[in-house]
């Protein structure tokens, strides 16, 4: 190599540790587009020293551009490197700035509304049976005597009229005290096999306390086919409970007396209020009737023109309101129809128990 070849050489290798370093230490992208442009740009360095190529023997030319182009390669992957850690550094400070936030700030709350409790229990129940193949039907609020007593085996001197008293309207028609009306409609309409639930409102001439109302909700469940025993029946009582608490809830089964059912049952479970120890709204015995239920009486299913001999079935009135009750730990049953639900609401978006009038002891 002559002389001014290594010269050149070195000038060039000088100058690429140069750029190198400069680059390193380049503390932005602005800072590194500028070492950029001084080094390996149109005016930058590097032409600098080619421009004195023209200088030298014709022979010495090719490798000093061949020198030089490698250098300006090596230089932009070192530029391009460093551009990219820079930008994931400025990224890095973006979020750290995002992060100055405190995510854990609770949003303010929007005034939504929400369903109320009675309604999200309904539908999750809707829900269940629905994958059970039991259809959801409706009755009428305003109903006949006939279908509310008569066809369910309640003759008008029958005392069970005077358990379930309501308001009588002026056209001969009454306010319906259960949804029990809605079995012998929906065995009048489907026939059988049949597989309904009947949510809906009930009424009756009831004195007011913690756990009664003059105007409440039930569910109506029914299903009728061949070879159905009373174990089918409290199989799917106890699912259906399991599904609405999300758990094992405990229960107990003790005889009850509907004309319409036989046999017939009271499964109540474990007041989820005072777990058990007593309180108002269990009336101190620590057990909640929520699911009166039995075989249907055969009279029931002939008045539904059911065919006794081939068909049976089971029917439930769940009291609907009362779940909610158990729930959302709503103590006082006035609460779900008055207008302002807030008490209950306003906790955990009635996802979890919620505590109305006092505490969980
Ligand atoms: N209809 C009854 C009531 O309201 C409850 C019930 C329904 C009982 C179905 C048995 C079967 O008291």
């Amino acid at each position: 190599m002559s002389s001014g070849m290594e010269e050149m050489a070195s000038q060039i290798d000088d100058l690429q540790k140069k750029a190198e370093s400069d680059a390193q230490s380049a503390g932005s992208l602005e800072a590194l587009q500028a070492v950029q442009a001084a080094f390996i740009g149109r005016g930058g360095a590097l032409n600098e020293i080619l421009r004195g190529i023209g200088k030298m023997p014709a022979e010495q030319r090719g490798q000093v551009g061949q020198m030089a182009n490698q250098a300006k390669k090596t230089l932009e992957e070192r530029f391009a490197l460093r551009r990219k850690e820079l930008e994931a550094a400025a990224g890095q400070a973006e979020q750290s700035k995002v992060a100055q936030y405190d995510p854990t700030i609770p949003a303010r709350r929007e005034a939504v509304g929400s369903l109320h409790p009675v309604t999200i229990v309904q539908r999750q129940i809707e829900e269940v049976f629905s994958r059970l193949g039991f259809i959801v039907v409706t009755g009428p609020e305003m109903e006949s005597e006939y279908y509310n007593f008569e066809a369910l085996n309640i003759p008008p001197m029958h005392p069970a009229r005077d358990m379930q008293d309501t308001f009588w309207l002026g056209n001969g028609k009454l306010l319906r005290t259960h949804t029990s009306p809605v079995q012998v409609r929906a065995m009048e309409k489907y026939g059988a096999p049949l597989r309904v639930i009947a949510p809906g409102r009930c009424f009756r001439y009831e004195t007011i306390d913690a756990s009664h109302e003059n105007t409440f909700f039930q569910l109506e469940g029914l299903l009728i086919d061949r070879n159905i025993s009373i174990a089918n029946l409290i199989a799917v009582m106890k699912l259906l409970l399991t599904e609405v608490f999300q758990r094992e809830v405990e229960v107990r089964l003790r005889p009850g007396f509907f004309p319409f059912v036989e046999p017939g049952f009271e499964l109540d479970m474990r007041c989820e209020i005072c777990g058990g120890a007593g309180c108002p709204t269990c009336k101190h015995s620590g057990w909640v009737e929520v699911l009166p239920c039995g075989m249907v009486h055969p009279n029931v299913l002939k008045y539904g023109g059911i065919d006794t001999d081939v068909y049976t079935g089971f029917a439930f009135g769940l009291g609907l309101t009362r779940l909610a009750m158990m729930k959302y730990g709503v103590r006082d049953i006035r609460v779900l129809n008055s207008g302002d639900l807030r008490g209950i609401i306003a906790a955990e978006k009635l996802t979890g128990p919620t505590i109305v009038n006092g505490s969980r002891p």
